[in-house]
């Protein structure tokens, strides 16, 4: 009997394929997960979530429970009866900065080597445009139609992206295998797109780095506004309210970090060169990315007088956004790094990844509690937006820091309440304001 879509096999359980493991078996699909790495297989098999995503292990325990989902280390087995093998294994970033392809490869190999004839495999994981077409040409899944199917899903609201997707994009040279996939998400009502597979594979590609580049974008205007008296707040409103820019992605701060954008950018950029393309304006985004952070080192020792020497700073925030553990490419390991080697002693708390950087920061005191962060502290500096930050009573930090400043690394402070409070509030595209 042909495989039926009803059972779909997803190879990889990271941020992309366990949430899309687990969001399709919700949606009523029978959801074979492979994972070969053995810690990562065996917390998942035991219904803990091996990632900070809000609802995810409640979701994932209750689908073991109902028979829905499929834990396994075995590709053979999991690949049995799927009509859909979904590739979402890691494609990390080699040296120059293109796209490592080895774990898709395999993937891509072992599922072809093992599937059931009429199966259809869909590579969803973050691929250079051209990827899948050489894959075709090299008849590395032989006898299976390869498609490309991207995902645009963010950390910390993943499940939430999972069923409210902008649309759904499919790419590849047989249709009749690109609509078996789109069908899978056919209940989330988005619009579909089906194209080929380098048109799929640049879709994704294009979003990330695009929405990479208006961050850095507004970052330079941010900085503008510094050096002029603007206030970029007002700024990315007025420039917002235009539905040709869009106030989404428009807020100034230290700039991206995370799994995905520093890795599509880097990606596209070197996939560009190869056919003799020198991206610039992907090389101006990453540029304007690092010397967003440089300039919020100097923002803090210039809101300490010039110098950071023997100065205790607290530093609230270490994950790389609100809503996750993830400590990649997060700009508070490159800030924090960067106030120590000025002389200052930090101490820095965050509620999802303290531990995560524990090792990453060995100079550094991590402390649970935000009030004893700040306690004797010549400047708060927030770098990573938690609520709890925001909610944080901040009548009590002015009694306790030694020096009542605040560096905002992503002006989502209340700055007239911290005024009123008596600190000095620094910021990012405003000028600093004195406390009344
Ligand atoms: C991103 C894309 O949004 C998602 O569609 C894709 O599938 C994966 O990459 P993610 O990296 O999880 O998702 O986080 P996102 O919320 O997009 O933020 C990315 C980075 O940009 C974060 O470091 C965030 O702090 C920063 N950012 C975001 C800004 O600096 N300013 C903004 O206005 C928005």
């Amino acid at each position: 009997m042909p495989p039926h879509d009803e059972v779909v096999c997803v190879v990889g359980a990271g941020y992309v394929g366990l949430v899309t493991g687990v969001c399709l078996a919700e949606s009523g699909r029978t959801v074979h997960l492979v994972e070969i790495e053995p810690r990562r297989l065996e917390r998942l098999s035991a219904g803990r979530c091996p990632i900070h995503e809000p609802g995810l292990e409640e979701m994932l325990q209750r689908l073991l429970a109902a028979g829905r989902l499929h834990v396994t280390g075995d590709i053979a087995a999991g690949v049995r009866d799927a009509g859909v093998v979904m590739i979402a294994v890691g494609t990390p970033p080699a040296e120059d900065g293109e796209a490592d392809l080895s774990q898709v490869h395999e993937a891509v190999a072992s599922a072809a080597a093992n599937a059931d004839r009429g199966a259809v495999i869909a590579v969803k994981s973050t691929i250079p445009p051209g990827t899948t077409a050489s894959m075709v040409a090299s008849r590395l899944a032989p006898g299976f139609p390869l498609v490309s199917c991207p995902e645009f899903l963010r950390e910390g609201s993943a499940i939430h992206d999972f069923n409210h997707p902008t649309r759904i994009v499919v790419g590849g040279d047989d249709r009749a295998a690109c609509e078996r996939v789109a069908a899978l998400f056919g209940h989330l009502g988005a619009p579909v797109i089906i194209t080929d597979s380098t048109s799929s594979e640049m879709v994704k590609y294009g979003t990330n780095t695009f929405l990479a580049l208006k961050i850095s974008f507004i970052n330079e205007i941010a900085h503008l506004c510094e050096l002029t008296g603007a206030e970029v707040g007002a700024v990315a409103d007025g420039m917002g309210l235009d539905p040709r820019v869009g106030r989404a992605f428009l807020d100034a701060g230290l700039g991206f970090g995370g799994s995905c954008f520093p890795k599509d950018v880097r990606a596209l950029e070197a996939a560009a060169a190869e056919h003799g393309h020198s991206f610039w304006m992907l090389k101006s985004a990453i540029e304007v990315n690092l010397m967003q952070r440089r300039r919020f080192v100097t923002k803090v020792r210039e809101a300490l007088g010039g110098s950071l020497d023997g100065r205790r700073l607290a530093v609230l925030g270490l994950a790389f956004k609100p809503g996750t553990d993830d400590l990649r490419q997060a700009p508070a390991l490159d800030v924090i790094r960067h106030l120590e080697r000025m002389g200052a002693a930090v101490t820095a708390t965050d509620p999802a990844a303290l531990e995560g950087a524990a090792p990453m920061l060995p100079d550094t005191t991590l402390v649970t509690d935000a009030y004893d962060c700040v306690r004797g502290a010549d400047a708060v500096v927030l770098v990573t937006e938690w609520p709890c930050f925001r909610q944080l009573d901040w009548r009590r930090v002015a009694g306790s820091v030694a020096q009542r400043i605040v560096v905002d690394g992503r002006n989502c402070l209340d700055a007239a309440l911290l005024t009123g409070l008596g600190f000095a509030y620094h910021s990012v595209g405003r000028r600093a304001l004195l406390p009344d």
